[in-house]
């Protein structure tokens, strides 16, 4: 006998029933995992072309950072990939099928893109704990939330993010007594509780410490694999420390690809950005 609930879990696989998939572009290859299919996105602000013929591929479980001189497009593309800022023409998919560029925010978030931005809003007022809570309950009330009993896999499941995060310790500790990067890495701990296939994670080590840089290093190294997650950062000390492939945007295009020392030894990479 088959449950309902694994049923349901069965039936949310859109890979287990292809032909209910809707209309998947037919030169799009999933022979490789590719997780995140941008091409051909373009969108200008005021005549101004912010995002400009942009292709990026990411594949399932990668860590992929991208750089870039200041304005060069980087943040527009995560507001595009979540719904924030609609494209002027191109295509958008996601996972197996899903057309990022008809869903609104929330559903794009509810499909599997989790998104970090710069500043941590994390519940300064309320414990490690809580907060992790209510980020698994989504867009519940907080009163709801903070009045149903977990569940013994809920609980095991704040306890996992909590000390992934390097925040067992202060799992009781009011958020906001937190150094700025715990802050970070609870905000980080509060995606994961709504378990995203990809994490979208926009100057994570501004204003870290050296120390902080670090452990933040490991930790979004351990989250790939399990996750597929997009890092935008300026530090290159750090994007050293955790690059597989590394995409150099420059006014709204791909301008390198490839390992840390390719792009540093591009020439183009060196004028444009790096040189600086
Ligand atoms: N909503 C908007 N309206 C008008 N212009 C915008 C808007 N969003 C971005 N821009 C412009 O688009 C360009 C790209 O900005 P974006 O923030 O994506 O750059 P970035 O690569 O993230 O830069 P940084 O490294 O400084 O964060 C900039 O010139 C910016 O001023
Ligand atoms: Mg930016």
């Amino acid at each position: 006998m088959i449950s309902s609930s694994s049923l349901r879990s069965l039936l949310n696989r859109e890979e287990v029933f292809p032909f209910l998939v809707p209309d998947i572009p037919p030169e799009l290859d999933l022979s490789h995992g590719v997780i995140l299919y941008l091409e051909g996105i373009s969108v200008s602000f005021d005549g101004f072309k912010a995002i400009n013929d942009l292709n990026l591929y990411i594949d399932d479980g990668e860590l992929r950072c991208i750089i870039g001189p200041n304005g060069a497009g980087k943040t527009t593309m995560m507001d595009i990939i979540t719904g924030k800022t609609r494209p002027d023409i191109g295509s958008a998919w996601f996972g197996q099928g899903i057309n990022l560029l008809k869903l609104d925010e929330p559903e794009i978030a509810a499909k599997g893109i989790g998104r970090k931005f710069q500043k941590p809003t994390v519940f300064e007022e309320h414990t490690v704990h809580t907060n992790l809570e209510l980020a698994m309950a989504g867009d519940k009330s907080v009163w709801k939330t903070l009045k149903a009993k977990l569940s013994s896999e809920q609980k095991d499941s704040i306890y996992e993010v909590a000390t992934l995060i390097g925040l067992k310790e202060q799992i009781r500790t009011r958020a906001g007594s937190l150094s700025h990067g715990q802050k970070q890495w609870l905000e980080i701990g509060m995606l994961l509780m709504q378990s995203p296939k990809l994490l979208l994670i926009d100057e994570p080590v501004a204003g870290m410490t050296q120390q902080e840089m670090e452990r933040t290093a490991e930790l979004l190294t351990t989250l790939s694999g399990q996750h597929s997650v997009i890092v935008v950062e300026h530090d290159m000390d750090f994007v050293r420390s955790i690059a597989r492939k590394v995409s150099v945007l420059h006014q709204g295009s791909i301008l390198a690809e490839g390992t840390m020392d390719e792009v540093q030894n591009n020439q183009q990479v060196v004028e444009v950005y790096l040189g600086e």
